[in-house]
């Protein structure tokens, strides 16, 4: 049995992974920004300071592990946080863990990152990789497009809109693609290439590949709220997903998420490495899916409250 460190064990996907590594008997330490967070996991995880300030503190942290699991990132800028500081951070965190000398790195990365891309959040993601390379240490780095299973936002809130409104806004010709994994798949990945040897990159995708619009429908098919898809312009979508944003006290969508989202940026053409299909999954979670809005900024607000319930 080997013993993990995973950032965010408390959040979205580090919860996952952390359930199934339990599971299958290891030992996982947490650093976490959100130690009062509700959890599942008693007093099976150890809880350290996700602490940028305090790199020996990191250090002292990943000490003796045999693998470091890496899921912090931010999803866009805000007062107090930036995806420029995420990336200062997790460069901190590179060279703690490389002080330490963990075995093994999987890091949680995104599909399509590079340097030179127009969205920061895809530099951003690219400019990590290069560090985690540069550090020497073996590692793997899984790059998903979009997640869904247990408390997601995009998919969820696709669904949420469909229960409230009687017509669903769709940017453009609604043509761009997304391949989505089920974070339970992402969650195996990480176990698999923990056990793995060198560099590796690996697309975490899933089985099947959607248009924008065909995701929408199934969804609202599934929740038994189809709603008819309207073209809209990005500017009245921008301005919609704000106005939502400000009754909702959350950024329901960014600019650069909807640009990066029509240019392609959230699928590829790998061949699937995760096993659940969106299209099985939703029936059996169609009761659940869009019932509350999932709000990416109360996440951030409320420490204490599981993602489930924010
Ligand atoms: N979710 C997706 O659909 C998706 C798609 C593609 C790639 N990814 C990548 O997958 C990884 C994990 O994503 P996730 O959705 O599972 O993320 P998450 O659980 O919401 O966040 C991951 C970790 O980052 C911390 N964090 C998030 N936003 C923060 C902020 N503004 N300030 C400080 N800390 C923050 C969280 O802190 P707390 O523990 O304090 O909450 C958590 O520990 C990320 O690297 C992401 O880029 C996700």
């Amino acid at each position: 049995m080997a013993t993990y460190v995973v950032t965010g064990a408390f959040g979205y996907s580090g919860r996952f992974i952390t359930e199934r590594l339990l599971a299958l008997g290891h030992t996982v330490r947490t650093l976490t920004a959100s130690p009062g967070r509700a959890h599942p996991f008693g007093q099976a995880v150890q809880v350290c300071p996700l602490d940028f300030a305090r790199p020996d503190a990191l250090e002292r942290a990943c000490a003796g592990a045999d693998v470091l699991v890496n899921t912090y990132w931010v999803r866009f800028a805000r007062a107090g946080f930036s995806q420029a500081a995420a990336v200062q951070n997790t460069r901190v965190l590179f060279a703690a863990a490389t002080r330490a000398g963990v075995g093994r790195v999987v890091h949680v990365s995104v599909a399509n990152p590079s340097l030179d891309s127009p969205y920061e959040y895809f530099r951003g993601k690219a400019q990590l990789e290069s560090a985690l390379q540069a550090t020497g240490l073996p590692h793997t780095i899984l790059r998903p497009a979009v997640l869904f299973g247990g408390p997601d936002i995009l998919l969820n809130n696709i669904a949420w809109m469909q229960r409230r409104f009687p017509l669903f806004g769709v940017f453009g010709d609604g043509r761009y693609r997304l391949t989505p994994i089920h974070v339970g798949d992402l969650a195996e990945l990480v176990v698999q290439e923990a056990a793995g040897t060198g560099e590796r990159i690996v697309d975490a995708v899933g089985p099947e590949t959607y248009t924008y619009s065909e995701l929408v429908r199934t969804i609202g098919r599934a929740i038994g709220c189809e709603r008819p898809l309207v073209g809209i312009p990005r500017w009245a979508g921008l301005a919609m997903a704000s106005v939502l944003g400000w009754w909702l006290r959350d950024v329901v969508l960014t600019g650069p998420e909807i640009d990066a989202l029509m240019d392609d940026l959230l699928v590829t053409d790998s061949a699937p490495t995760g096993s659940i299909a969106l299209s099985e999954w939703l029936p059996a979670h169609a009761a659940e899916l869009g019932v509350r809005y999932a709000n990416e900024l109360a996440r951030r607000r409320d420490r204490a409250t599981a993602y489930d319930s924010l």
